[in-house]
């Protein structure tokens, strides 16, 4: 049976990605691994190998690679400004989001006293949990958590007002869980901290490859996500609002740059990365339609989101149909990431995916990815945690086939 759409352009999209041509015991991988981290697209190759062969700079010099070095930076920022809809200028790069969380904390923490209030979620991965805990051990703050109702995999929002409150002043949540997909209502959340007088930082990672991101109707105030989880090099990046950015006093070189976002990005960042960046988000606007990149971007991510979300539903209705199987999903009406969390019974999960990779060369996860409040609430770390799918735009329909036959076959 044909689950995706006719006009998904899925031939032109694998050719786009050289990874997909590797074979494994002479079977051609498959990619089940996308949350971990996706498979980088050719043209994102191409642009960091070019930087590197045409002769790479440092910044603020008067020769041409130093001049071009700064225009290549310049662009991957207007990319990303249409990928999440925010100002160019509020965009800084880094060596990856965690790094980043902890350098925003650290920095915003600065201003912060004892007495005042941090709230954190129990579904969210630990990267946008543990530096708000750090900045709050440091400064005396207190923490609170959004609970995860275990058995709807959501966040449970009933006791929210007391939760968020006039003390609180950052509210940190993950627009998508990287474990089991839920999608968070950030708009909620973020309503409830704005109330308060409260920034609202939302972790943007997991999502980002799957749903259109826009900046003013999350209501964030700092958004973080990493582009190798959407087709480009290990860069991570924050977008932090310029109200909120001019004030910020990040731990830096004395004499390096006070403007924003120059102060954020401590030392020499990975030039050849940021290359990258800019074909990465082109991507997506190669995929849609629209007469600005912004509207292009969008449109290529809902085709994307179609094609996903039918290979998703597929492999979550075959898996539940399974009787040893247990899927680790929120209701089907809760909007979700096509992330499909499972365990098998009788098997450790680290078993299952060496199966899969060993005899039927499908690459794919296990463990608790980080999410390791909820994975420790289900008490799911005791026997080794999920195996983890998670589809990408160059997933096809028949690896989704040779996925449920794989685990049949188990
Ligand atoms: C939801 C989520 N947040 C944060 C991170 C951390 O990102 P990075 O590896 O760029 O530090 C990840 C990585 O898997 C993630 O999935």
């Amino acid at each position: 049976m044909n689950h995706t759409s006719a006009v998904y352009p899925i031939s032109k999209v694998r050719e786009q990605f050289p990874a997909l041509r590797r074979k494994y015991h002479e079977k051609p991988a498959a990619y089940f691994d996308g949350p971990g981290g996706s498979q980088t697209v050719n043209t994102a190759i191409q642009a960091i190998t070019r930087y590197m062969e045409n002769g790479g700079a440092n910044l603020h010099g008067a020769f041409p690679s130093s001049v071009e070095t700064e225009h290549i930076i310049r662009e991957s920022k207007e990319a990303v400004g249409d990928f999440l809809n925010v100002d160019p200028r509020e965009v800084a790069f880094g060596a990856n989001m965690t790094t980043l969380a902890f350098a925003i904390a650290r920095a915003l923490s600065r201003n912060w006293e004892k007495g005042d209030e941090i709230v954190v979620t129990e579904l969210d991965h630990r990267a946008n949990v543990d530096p708000w805990l750090s900045a709050a051990e440091e400064r005396g703050l207190t923490i609170r958590w959004i609970p995860v109702d275990p058995e709807k995999l959501t966040l449970d929002l009933s006791d929210l007002d007391t939760i968020i409150n006039r003390k609180t002043r950052l509210v940190a949540a993950g627009l998508a869980s990287n474990a089991v997909g839920t999608i968070a209502p950030i708009q909620t959340i973020a309503a409830r901290a704005r109330k308060a007088g409260a920034l609202m930082a939302v972790d943007a990672v997991h999502a980002a490859p799957h749903i259109p991101i826009d900046r003013d109707e999350l209501d964030a105030d700092i958004l973080l996500c990493s582009s190798y989880k959407f087709f480009g090099p290990h860069i991570g990046i924050a977008a932090i609002r310029e109200n909120i950015f001019k004030d910020l006093q990040p731990y830096k070189l004395e004499p390096a740059p006070s403007c924003y976002p120059d102060k954020l990005e401590t030392g020499t960042q990975n030039h050849e990365g940021i290359a990258g960046i800019q074909p990465a988000i082109a991507f997506f606007e190669q995929m849609g339609t629209g007469s600005t990149r912004r509207e292009r971007i969008v449109s290529g991510i809902r085709q994307i989101e179609e094609h996903e979300g039918a290979l998703a539903d597929m492999i979550r209705d075959a898996l539940g149909g399974m009787e040893p199987i247990n899927l680790y999903q929120a209701g089907a009406d809760i909007q979700k990431t096509p992330t499909i969390a499972f365990t098998v019974e009788g098997y450790e999960p680290r078993e299952v995916c060496r199966i899969l990779a060993e005899q039927h060369a499908i690459f794919i996860a296990d463990g608790d990815f980080y999410a390791t409040t909820l994975a420790d609430k289900l008490g799911i770390n005791r026997s080794g945690g999920w195996i983890r799918a998670g589809l990408a735009p160059y997933n096809s329909e028949e690896e989704a086939e040779r996925f449920i036959a794989a685990i049949q076959s188990l």
